[in-house]
């Protein structure tokens, strides 16, 4: 038997800082161990909200670069743009025939934004166009195109595959046969958290994020802002109630991590002590995933091959989904 295939979408969101590596990124690489792995950029999902052309083109760009940096082979996995499969644009309209409109009515990103207008008493759907309504049917088409076994996603995205779960069984039940593979959304661990700077989840919208690619004198800045108590040097600290140390076990050896905790349970020891440590240990991580970074956002070209690439190999699998859908279906193939 064949590995089982796993599949993700990728929003292109700039550039993910170290609670986007290590909470989704590196999670989702990792399974490259055990499944077949695919990665695509949600490039036409990202229109709905981007409608600067340079911006969309250089969030692409980022994106790619960046996953490519944290460790994605495009000689193991694949990667490719949703925007070069264009079968998954022929199945959202198969799907969306068999999607009732009410189902999308209840999807989380609608609802919230028909809330929001609802109570500032402005026209409900106010500023929703029809690719933000219709958006799971196209997430469902990403992943039943490529009979995906598992889905590696955050909890938000949780609804959107019990949604195409509901589709796919739409489909099936129909013509009384399997023509799609019920998927299974693989979610991390929601008590784990990286701690952002100031001492809550890291996350873009607390602005108190630390990002994969900084230079070196940028990251250096940013970790010497991390908050800390208010206390002297004398002072006896405890390594298990900081922010610094929460963030260096990330990344130091356990032995490194001894010999800090010591520092800090001894007294005299100043914050900006342990964050040049944090520093030294976070730059040795991040440096040759920042030098990646930079090659290939300097070759775009290189990227552009890469994505090639694993467009040709994802569109022969699509083709071949689609033409057997249409027979299926009864849609007739002409050729
Ligand atoms: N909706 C996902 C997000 O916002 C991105 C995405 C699009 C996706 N298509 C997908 C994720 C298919 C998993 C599978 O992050």
């Amino acid at each position: 038997m064949g590995k089982k295939v796993s599949l993700t979408g990728i929003k292109p969101t700039g550039i993910p800082h170290i609670g986007n590596y290590l909470g989704a990124i590196k999670p989702a690489l990792d399974l490259a161990e055990d499944y077949e792995s695919r990665y695509f950029i949600a490039d036409y999902h990202a229109l709905n909200a981007i409608k600067d052309r340079e911006k969309l083109k250089n969030m692409t760009y980022e994106v790619a670069a960046s996953w490519l940096a944290c460790g994605l082979d495009p000689e193991k996995s694949l990667i490719y743009k949703q925007s070069d499969i264009p079968e998954t644009f022929e199945l959202t309209i198969i799907l969306a025939a068999f999607t009732p409109k009410g189902l999308m009515n209840r999807a989380h990103a609608y609802k919230a934004k028909v809330d929001e207008n609802v109570s500032k008493n402005d026209d409900p759907d106010a500023g929703v166009n029809m690719g933000l309504f219709t958006y799971p049917v196209l997430m469902a088409a990403d992943i039943l195109l490529f009979d995906s076994d598992v889905v590696p996603i955050g909890k938000d995205q949780k609804q959107h595959l019990e949604m195409t779960a509901d589709i796919a069984e739409a489909v099936n039940k129909n013509y009384k046969k399997e023509l799609f593979k019920i998927p299974a959304p693989k979610m991390g661990k929601s008590t784990q958290y990286i701690v952002g700077m100031d001492g809550r989840k890291m996350s873009k919208s607390y602005d108190n994020t630390i990002e994969m690619f900084l230079p070196e004198k940028k990251l250096r800045k940013k970790i010497m802002k991390i908050v800390t108590k208010p206390v002297s040097i004398e002072a006896k600290k405890d390594p298990e109630d900081c922010n610094v140390f929460e963030l260096y076990k990330l990344f130091a050896t356990k032995k490194q991590q001894e010999e800090l905790a010591e520092k800090y349970r001894a007294g005299g020891m100043a914050y900006s002590y342990a964050k040049e440590k944090l520093f030294e240990a976070m730059n040795e991580f991040l440096k040759p995933m920042r030098e990646k970074y930079e090659y290939f956002m300097n070759n775009k070209d290189e990227i552009e091959e890469i994505l090639k690439t694993g467009a040709d190999k994802a569109r022969e699998i699509a083709k071949k989904k689609i033409k057997f859908l249409r027979k299926e279906i009864g849609i007739i193939n002409i050729s």
